[in-house]
């Protein structure tokens, strides 16, 4: 039999965010965010009108919830930290009672044992920042780099590991060029300055913390799908490269290697055209390595060549399952991923920032608590890690999406990830059958 025993040291972990999880979205001095502000102004968009209040209540709940994370024995919790409790304006004055809140949060933690993974950003924008021109605006750069610094100086003393924007490639495009968030812009040329801005300002993030030699880790997490040609003997393959590139290269090339993919330049017009001026020079002038990446994956995505398309690629079998859960699952792909990153970005050290399953609720507390599926999930995926590790990977940690049921964006609360079921009414915390699982494999450091 086959023993799938993790590497020493490595790091099994739950992952959350701050919009999705603290609920609170007003208190103790917080600004809006644009997900607070579009959750009043524009209820319908959310399913059942669903509020960023209750999210899984975690700003009220945090000391009986990292006591619960002790007990499950993870080494690690990812949580992200709101700017906008910090900084209300987006820039200027600073909201200790913001501050406040994080460092409780994280002196538990550690007191706990439990080493904190902080994203700066994921996907909360200080609606000020919206007003002032958003990421849109090359002033983004310095408003970001303002309030990272505020951050290394408040936590970095306690916080080791640090990520600058979590799936950056979902939320430019999401405000700017699809045009489903605020302020709803459906421009492919905003979308990819947006981009740019959001590169520039992560490798301001990340020189600030070498200048303030705090120690610990620094990079990014970014989404990729694992890409497979419909036809792997055609022209198929070549759309495979371009979706990959699309999704993952255009961030990880300019993270690790300081340009973006020659292959979406030079192949795709529509692209070459709407880069701002300067770009590339940006990018060498600017360019400040990583420590580390984390990777989200969830689905795999088979393509096909098309020529009339920007990308040369189109689906050619949606990524989105059809009945009763988010996503087509394909455990495979997170070692495919794994060892395409190794391979093309010279085995940089890696974490599976998130991984899970979401199903929609049918209202049947009974049957989310009895999650066999997400059991049968988390092994297989698991196994896939603990082979990528074995084959070269630097693959050194994971953490499972999501710690509780909470807020999934548009979705409302009809989607839930968790491992622990929260009661939206009153808070109420249980924990599910999965929790049981995952307590073991971290205790075993094995997976069965
Ligand atoms: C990735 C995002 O980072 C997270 O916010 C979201 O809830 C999960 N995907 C699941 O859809």
């Amino acid at each position: 039999m086959i023993r799938f025993e993790f590497p020493k040291d490595f790091i099994l972990g739950t992952a959350t965010s701050a919009f999705q999880t603290e609920g609170s979205p007003y208190a103790d001095g917080k600004g809006e965010t644009v997900w607070d502000y579009m959750a009043r102004t524009t209820p319908e968009l959310f399913y059942e009108n669903a509020k960023p209040e209750p999210g899984a209540w975690f700003y009220r709940n945090y000391e009986e919830d990292i006591r619960e994370m002790k007990e499950l024995g993870i080494k690690s919790f990812r949580l992200s930290i709101s700017w906008a409790r910090i900084l209300p304006e987006g820039v200027g004055r600073v909201n200790q009672k913001g501050i406040d809140y994080y460092n409780r949060v994280i002196d538990l933690l550690t007191e706990n044992g439990i080493e904190p993974f902080v994203d700066l950003y994921h996907w909360d924008l200080p609606l000020a920042i919206e007003e002032l021109g958003g990421m849109k605006s090359r002033e983004f750069v310095g408003w970001f780099g303002d309030y990272a610094r505020i951050c290394f100086e408040s936590f970095g003393d306690r916080v080791k590991y640090w990520s600058t924007f979590n799936e950056p490639g979902v939320f430019c495009h999401q405000h700017y060029s699809k045009g489903e968030w605020y302020p709803f812009e459906k421009d492919l040329r905003g979308g990819y300055l947006a981009a740019h801005h959001v590169i520039l300002a992560h490798y301001r993030a990340v020189k600030i913390y070498r200048e303030m030699g705090l120690g610990g880790k620094i990079g990014a997490v970014v989404d990729l799908a694992a890409i497979y040609p419909l036809d792997p003997s055609g022209r198929d393959v070549l759309a495979a490269r371009y979706q990959t590139e699309r999704m993952g290269g255009w961030w990880l090339d300019p993270i690790f290697l300081g340009k973006y993919p020659e292959l979406l330049l030079e192949g795709c017009p529509e692209i070459a055209e709407i880069m701002p001026e300067g770009y590339a020079e940006d990018l060498e002038r600017e360019f400040a390595p990583v420590d580390m990446i984390g990777l989200n994956y969830y689905y795999p995505a088979i393509v096909r060549y098309d020529e009339n398309d920007t990308y040369k690629s189109t689906e050619a079998k949606s990524y989105y399952a059809q009945e009763g859960q988010k996503f087509q699952l394909y455990p495979a792909g997170i070692y495919d991923v794994l060892m395409y990153l190794s391979e093309r970005y010279n085995s940089p050290e890696i974490y599976i920032s998130e991984n899970g399953l979401g199903k929609v609720s049918g209202g049947d507390r009974d049957s989310e608590l009895c999650d066999d599926e997400r059991i049968s999930y988390l092994r297989e995926h698991l196994r896939m890690v603990v082979r990528a590790a074995r084959a070269g990977a630097n693959v050194k940690g994971y953490y499972y999406w999501s710690h509780f049921d909470s807020l999934e964006s548009r979705s409302g609360y009809r989607l839930k990830f968790g491992l622990v079921h929260v009661d939206l009414k009153t808070g109420e915390r249980t924990r599910k059958k999965s929790w049981y699982y995952y307590k073991k494999v971290i205790k075993d450091n094995c997976v069965d």
